[in-house]
């Protein structure tokens, strides 16, 4: 157990690689070889089969003996071995193989590099929004102390089952909620995703309209500010009491978390949609006013305003 160690000869893995490269390259050429002499020895039978045999005197193919045609489709398949043994196996063997490999794995780690690149672009992004939220309990704060008190508020048409929208368009028509929207958002900053801005005609008058795109070179018309975030959106309303949330879904999801009022038309009827706006949570929200709206020749559904306010 602890005695001298033996001296046995060894060889590296690229040796052996070598050496069984050689030794499977000889084994093709053996076999080729083989190949060839079958092939002669083959053709002189079948030449012999038919010119002293007799075998198959008659058959004939554009009048030329049928061993002609057997000896040169046997001669074909035989070119065919020897172009795979000295082409295809010499430039495509197993260094080609390893070229290939090796350029297919720099492509993808050239993929991955991107990719990685992206996601930690993206990180940024979220992280300044988690900033944000945590940040909040300290940034309301001061603007209360210095007697600026702001409102962040949802306003929202959402149906009784939380629909709120489909192929990038409301689903009612509710003039009376709309001259609502009118009147509570004149004059104030309204902040919205990329989406529902592209869902308006033209931007609304008299609002300073803060679309929010992860797009770095989104144009807009005139007066219309873009920014990456809503986090960068709700400080660029900084000095509006009353900032409002207008949608969409994935705005308003993130919104939830630290708007403090919501302004809800909850439509009495259930729809079909492809957005939808957050469970509103009672242990977080108390609701402090309610005015009923019934359907009439100009509103398809009841409806009614709902006020929350954050606890
Ligand atoms: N019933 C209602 O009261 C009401 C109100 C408004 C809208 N809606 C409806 O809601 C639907 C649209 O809502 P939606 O959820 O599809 O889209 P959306 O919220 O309006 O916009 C989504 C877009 O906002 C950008 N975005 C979202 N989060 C972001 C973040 N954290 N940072 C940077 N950019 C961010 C992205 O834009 P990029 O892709 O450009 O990066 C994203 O594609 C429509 O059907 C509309 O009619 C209904």
């Amino acid at each position: 157990m602890f005695g001298k160690k033996k001296n046995t000869p060894s060889i590296d893995s690229e040796q052996l690689e070598l050496i069984q490269n050689a030794q499977r390259r000889i084994k093709q050429k053996k076999r080729l070889y083989v190949h060839f002499v079958i092939f002669l020895i083959g053709s002189i039978f079948l030449i012999l089969a038919n010119t002293v045999l007799g075998i198959g005197e008659d058959v004939k193919f554009f009048g030329k003996e049928w061993f002609l045609f057997a000896i040169f489709i046997w001669l074909f398949l035989f070119l065919y071995h020897v172009f795979n043994v000295f082409i295809t196996n010499k430039f495509m063997g197993k260094d080609w193989e390893k070229s290939q490999l090796e350029k297919l794995v720099a492509k993808q780690q050239n993929r991955i590099e991107k990719l990685k690149k992206g996601f930690e672009k993206e990180e940024k992004l979220m992280a300044q929004s988690q900033v944000y939220n945590q940040a909040k309990p300290q940034t309301k704060v001061p603007l209360e102390k210095s007697g600026h008190k702001q409102d962040l508020t949802i306003i929202v048409a959402a149906a009784e089952n939380d629909a709120i929208g489909k192929n990038n368009q409301l689903i009612w028509h509710l003039s009376d909620d709309l001259k609502r929207f009118k009147e509570l958002t004149n004059g104030h900053h309204i902040i919205m995703g990329r989406k529902t801005f592209e869902s308006f005609p033209k931007p609304l008058p008299n609002r300073k309209h803060v679309v929010i795109s992860r797009q770095e070179n989104y144009k807009v018309p005139e007066g219309v500010i873009v920014v990456n975030s809503l986090a960068n959106a709700i400080d660029m309303a900084k000095n509006d009491s009353q900032p409002f949330i207008i949608g969409g879904g994935e705005i308003y999801k993130q919104a939830m978390l630290f708007a403090n009022k919501i302004e809800l038309t909850r439509v009495h009827h259930s729809f079909e949609a492809d957005t939808f706006f957050p469970k509103i949570d009672t242990s977080t929200w108390k609701e402090t006013q309610n005015r009923y709206h019934d359907k009439d020749n100009n509103h398809e559904y009841a409806f009614s305003f709902i006020t929350y306010e954050r606890k």
